[in-house]
């Protein structure tokens, strides 16, 4: 689909359901995470990058009660009465139209191209919601400011305590660059996909592994107990402000594990700033080791899918992405490659698992 012609379909997909055009249409990407994983919620380092699959958002006002939100991809239609969340796919909507303060009754379409599991299609359904509502209301705010009620909608409205990564990198980060953020200053700083002086600029391969992500909330919100915890018996605000591993030998063996994955994965993350396609490959390669062994959010069949990718001539390096527990993973990749890396991989790990990226 072109830039040209995405108006006019999404203008006539917003007719056929609601009678009419649409006031705004706005789109947001999904992220895949490149290195710093479950570092969010303590004030650690991430480097994301957009995908180029994208959430599209078509809004008019309707005069009435009520809002009427269809989901093109799911082809359901549900009414809700303004100033209520809903249900299903609703509460995305209903708490970023809250939280933007609008009192309109809303027709609300939307589709996505974002595959679920690990690559944020929930992040970019809120903030194409939100610039969505920007446009139609001239809101003064900025793409930070729309992150961040994206994710007071996964707190208030949808019950999932995230960290700040996937807004941030929905609103703010593109496909050609790493987006370097710090997520406690929310400084950030946009990268160069890394390179090697032989063959160039690497390439992103991301594979859905075809597991169907099962206890991703209760584990992501154990998880962030867990190290919330540690933090506390250390005595530090964050374990962002733990810098050497030999600090958390007075934890206990299952906390210390887990402190041990933030810790080691926000210096792997400052190491890589500097780091050439190969180097950053390998610390892929000790992310993923850390998540599985010390994080415990990765799962068998995951790790046979990475565990190939990383065995792959022209592969740099391979990991999980995103929460975990299922889903998709990532590998960095020389130019050129990806095509061919993916289909030798997949033809091995058959299953349930493709290519998404690129
Ligand atoms: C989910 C959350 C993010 C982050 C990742 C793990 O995607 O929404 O805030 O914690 O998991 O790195």
């Amino acid at each position: 689909m072109t830039e040209a012609e995405a108006p006019s379909q999404f203008q006539a997909s917003f007719g056929a359901v609601f009678g009419r055009g649409p006031e705004v249409t706005a789109q947001a990407p999904g992220r895949v995470n490149l290195l710093g994983e479950h570092t969010d919620y303590q004030g650690g380092y991430v480097l994301p990058a957009a995908i180029p699959q994208q959430a599209t958002v078509s809004v008019a006002r309707n005069g009435g009660k009520q809002h009427r939100l269809h989901s093109a991809n799911l082809g359901q239609t549900l009414s809700v009465p303004v100033g209520e969340v809903g249900t299903g796919f609703a509460p995305y909507l209903t708490g970023s139209v809250a939280l933007a303060g609008v009192h309109d009754a809303l027709d609300i379409w939307v589709s996505s191209e974002v595959p679920s599991g690990g690559l944020s299609s929930s992040a970019a359904l809120e903030l194409a919601t939100l610039r969505a509502l920007r446009a139609l209301y001239s809101l003064p705010l900025d793409d930070v400011d729309l992150a961040l009620l994206g994710q007071r909608v996964e707190h208030e409205y949808v019950g999932v305590m995230c960290g700040i990564m996937d807004q941030m990198a929905s609103s703010l980060a593109d496909t050609a660059h790493m987006l370097f953020l710090d997520t406690r200053s929310l400084e950030r700083r946009k990268l160069p996909l890394p390179a090697d002086s032989a063959r160039g600029t690497a390439q992103i391969l991301v594979i859905d592994s075809g597991v169907p992500r099962r206890l991703a909330e209760s584990g992501y919100n154990e998880r962030r107990s867990q190290v919330e915890e540690a933090s506390l018996l250390l005595g530090v605000t964050q374990l962002r402000d733990v810098q050497e591993v030999a600090a958390l030998d007075a934890l206990p063996e299952r906390l210390k594990q887990r402190a041990r994955h933030v810790v080691t994965e926000n210096a792997r993350v400052l190491e890589a700033l500097h780091a050439d396609a190969g180097h950053f490959g390998r610390l892929m390669n000790a992310s993923h080791a850390s998540l599985q062994h010390d994080y415990e959010v990765s799962h068998p069949q995951v790790d046979v899918l990475v565990a190939l990718l990383q065995k792959q001539a022209g592969v740099y390096g391979a990991r999980m992405t995103g929460a975990g527990f299922g889903g998709a993973v990532v590998a960095l990749v020389q130019a050129g490659q990806a095509g061919a890396v993916a289909e030798a991989v997949l033809k091995v790990y058959g299953g349930e698992g493709r290519q998404v990226v690129p």
